[in-house]
């Protein structure tokens, strides 16, 4: 199965989940930094001081995606390496890191997919009332701006927030990641607003110094549901339950995409939350809806609906055995197919897929190798999938794996391996896996074999 000929092939990262480095060179804490302190927070009490050690072997890094056959890469900064307060001082050093990446990365020929908030939000900001402090969307736009002054002659993409559902819902409503905060539906949902802001004042400040053309995205979550049948009436529930909010969580699809791409909060949302709205200001809506490139979304297992008596919306329930990751995410390609689908359907942007991978319990056979073979195949079903809904007419320009190689898997400390390439975290040695060599062919014959 062959894929367009601009099809862009790369993987993924973040900053605090590779970079390590943690207090070097000048760079502030976050938000991932304290909570890796508190009792119980991670797994096995771990964190990410060392991590992958990415700060100071991004040469070795970059010559890895190199062999690999990278076309693309993404991976965000750090905001508080960059400005250790989060707002006024820049931390050069810290800011010359990104810099020495990027060239690095566009002397291997791959270009570099920048997100600007991955999760480590400085805690010096988060004293001051984080996403929670009316001033919160102007310290973002200023660090964007700050970036797009110093990178976009050779960043040309860039990417707001990452998930806002999870550092929203899980950062600031059940708490089980950065900051740990369980606040009330009134505080969280103006931690959102605030957040949803951000991304439009961040998305201002990168054109207003964007010093070349450049493309601008977003990457929430993906939730996808899909229909058990291809037919008109389970295609037609699974596309209201994924675009339908159906009692107080952040864990949607609307809420975070509508006022982003359709100036608005979904009204079911609006209903839902009637009580716990924050104020609206009359230019926020425009504020929050600035034009955007493109339509980033991570996606990684979903939910099949069908039709059930009475016109009532049924999920159906996975078989006994149905496979599951080591994270116990069913193993669901059918999302790379719908999931693209319904949202451009609704959005109408062109489509990256910024994430995508599964966790799996690798490690180093006794000849050397890493024989993920289960990886490989996950991966092979969901581009079949993902290569079906392009035939069908979806615009999807790019697929970045998560991840291009093991790292800090935040709650879940390093339990779970997410890698194309396995790193062994006491001596820090990369191995490619022999999921790293299937998908360098891929890349090199720009599809499937099947
Ligand atoms: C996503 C995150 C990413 C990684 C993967 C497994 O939710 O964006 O950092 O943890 O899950």
């Amino acid at each position: 199965m062959n894929f367009p000929k601009n099809f862009l092939w790369g993987a993924a990262t973040s900053a605090y989940q590779i970079e390590g480095a943690a207090q070097q060179d000048g760079k502030g804490l976050s938000v991932w930094d304290m909570m890796c302190r508190k009792p119980g927070a991670i797994w096995r009490g771990q964190n990410g001081d060392i991590a992958c050690d990415h700060y100071h072997r991004y040469p070795e890094d970059v010559a890895l995606m190199k062999e690999v056959g990278l076309q693309a890469y993404r991976f965000s900064v750090s905001w508080p390496r960059v400005i250790p307060d989060g707002m006024g001082r820049i931390n050069t050093k810290g800011l010359d890191f990104y810099d020495k990446l990027v060239d690095e990365l566009l002397a291997a020929g791959i270009r570099p997919f920048l997100t600007l908030f991955h999760w480590d939000y400085p805690y010096e900001l988060y004293l001051r009332g984080g996403w929670l402090n009316p001033s919160s969307p102007e310290w973002f736009a200023e660090y964007a701006g700050i970036l797009a002054e110093k990178l976009s002659d050779r960043v040309h993409d860039w990417i707001t927030h990452n998930e806002p559902q999870c550092f929203i819902g899980d950062g600031h409503r059940t708490g089980v990641h950065a900051p740990g905060d369980k606040l009330d539906w009134p505080e969280v949902l103006k931690a959102g607003h605030n957040c949803l802001l951000a991304h439009g004042r961040a998305v201002q400040a990168l054109r207003a110094n964007g010093r070349d053309k450049i493309n601008v995205g977003y990457a929430p979550v993906g939730i996808v549901k899909f229909p058990a049948r291809n037919e008109p009436a389970d295609i037609k529930a699974a596309r209201e339950v994924m675009f339908g909010m159906w009692e107080k969580t952040m864990w949607n699809n609307t809420w975070w995409m509508d006022p982003v791409f359709l100036g608005r909060y979904p009204d079911d949302g609006l209903k839902i939350f009637e009580n716990d709205l924050p104020p609206i200001g009359p230019h926020d809506m425009e504020i929050i809806n600035q034009p955007i490139d493109f339509f980033g979304v991570n996606i990684y297992s979903g939910e099949a609906y069908r039709m059930g008596q009475g016109n009532r919306m049924e999920p159906v329930p996975l078989d006994p055995g149905h496979p599951l990751t080591a994270f116990y995410w069913p193993v669901q390609p059918e999302a790379l197919y719908w999931g693209p689908r319904f949202f451009q359907e609704r959005y109408k942007r062109p489509i990256f897929i910024t994430e995508n991978g599964m966790a799996n319990p690798d490690w180093v056979a006794q000849d050397g190798h890493i024989h993920d073979t289960q990886r490989i195949d996950f991966t092979h079903r969901y581009l079949q999938a993902l290569g079906q809904a392009i035939r069908d007419g979806v615009d999807v320009r790019g697929y970045f794996h998560w991840s291009i190689m093991d790292n800090f898997e935040w709650a879940e400390g390093f339990k779970q391996r997410f890698g194309l390439i396995h790193v062994d975290f006491n001596t820090l040695k990369r191995t490619l896996k022999d999921s790293a060599r299937w998908y360098q062919q891929v890349i090199a014959r720009n599809g499937l074999e099947s």
